[in-house]
């Protein structure tokens, strides 16, 4: 274990966040700013994005140093998001980690945004009784739409993605199209308890096809083809929570068809994970836990505030891979020159 606590920043997307965890991951401080300032172009703003990070960090580090009642002279070692994702957002903030590293002397960690999603599972306290390897972990957020076989740090297959847009997307695309504020996935489902799933029908891309991949798109033109009549004239209600039910049900129908063919791929797995912000899909849940339940596997979903953009799976991804050097007896990592990677 490192000798004190380590500090992670994310800033991948359009969150900006600092946590502080102890050497045995305990969270001792964290703070997330959902930026604002995107609402208004209906989607994330790279350019603003990178802007806003680089207006809110120096204050928002502070902030979690005060609330951790810690100097920056107490910290092992800086963690950052250093790819995938916006590479604005990336530069500022693993140019941050690494000048803050640099100014104390200590290691410099880059952790991979997705790796950071994969670990959170193992944080310790989200799943009952621990996460050991291998897991299958299903990441479905705005940007994000694959699953992982996650056999050990640093061991990740992805064994399918999407073809298209990732599932947070499809939902942030229909909800505009029914006239929802964004991001969508809240709105929808909220609209879509008024609504009947069974009511529309609409098509079940990739349904029973051979892998684990995933399509949206189609499903989003056939929503699209239903709204056509109506041209620019209000929607009635129960149409547009039918359509949004029906929706739900359909992305609910694919997911749950593409994780049984993903374990199939990966019978070894004893425990099902979901992570991203459309685990916060709370239909989506309910179906990927009877996925698991009739497989005998295990199902988890880390607490929403881990599941989507945080600072903790940073730092608990660092502290994973800084245990796993020492384990092989290697020098602590210390990626100082790496630069941040938005395809990584
Ligand atoms: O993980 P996240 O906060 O950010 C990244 O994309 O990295 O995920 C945001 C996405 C948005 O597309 C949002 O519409 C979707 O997650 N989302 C939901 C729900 N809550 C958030 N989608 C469906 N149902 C929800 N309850
Ligand atoms: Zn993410």
């Amino acid at each position: 274990q490192p000798a004190g606590p380590v500090l992670a920043i994310e800033s991948s997307c359009d969150e900006t966040a600092c946590a502080i965890l102890a050497p045995d991951g305990t969270c001792l401080a964290q703070r997330v700013v959902s930026q604002d300032g995107h609402a208004d172009f209906g989607g994330v703003v790279p350019e603003i994005a990178a802007r806003a990070h680089l207006a809110l960090l120096p204050a928002l580090v502070e902030a979690t140093l005060a609330d951790a009642e810690l100097a920056t002279t107490d910290l092992a070692f800086i963690a950052a998001s250093t790819g995938p994702g916006l590479i604005g957002g990336l530069i500022v903030g693993t140019s941050f980690a690494k000048g803050l590293a640099l100014a104390l002397n200590v290691p410099f960690v880059a952790v991979n945004h997705v790796e950071a999603h994969a670990l959170t599972a193992r944080l310790p306290g989200i799943v009952p009784g621990g996460a050991p390897f291998p897991y299958l972990l299903l990441l479905v957020s705005g940007g994000h739409c694959q699953c992982i076989a996650v056999e050990g740090v640093g061991h990740y297959r992805k064994l399918g993605g999407t073809i298209d847009d990732a599932a947070g997307e499809a939902f942030d695309k229909v909800a505009k199209m029914l006239g929802l504020g964004w991001p969508g996935g809240p709105a929808l489902e909220k609209l879509a308890r008024e609504g009947k799933p069974d009511a529309i029908a609409l098509p079940r891309p990739l349904l029973h096809r051979q892998g684990c991949d995933f399509s949206f798109s189609g499903l989003k033109t056939a929503i699209a083809q239903k709204l056509a009549p109506y041209g620019q004239e209000a929607l009635p209600h129960q149409f547009a929570a039918d359509l949004a039910a029906s929706f739900q049900q359909a992305v609910a129908d694919v997911v749950a068809d593409r994780i049984n063919h993903a374990l199939d791929m990966m019978p070894q797995a004893r425990l099902l994970v979901a992570a991203g912000g459309v685990a916060a899909n709370t239909p989506l849940r309910a179906r990927l836990e009877d996925v698991a339940q009739r497989r005998g596997l295990r199902f988890a979903a880390p607490p929403l505030k881990l599941c989507t953009d945080n600072a903790v799976m940073v730092g608990w991804a660092a502290l994973e891979t800084w245990r796993k050097s020492a384990e092989r007896g290697l020098p602590a990592p210390n990626n100082t020159t790496l630069r941040p990677r938005p395809r990584w």
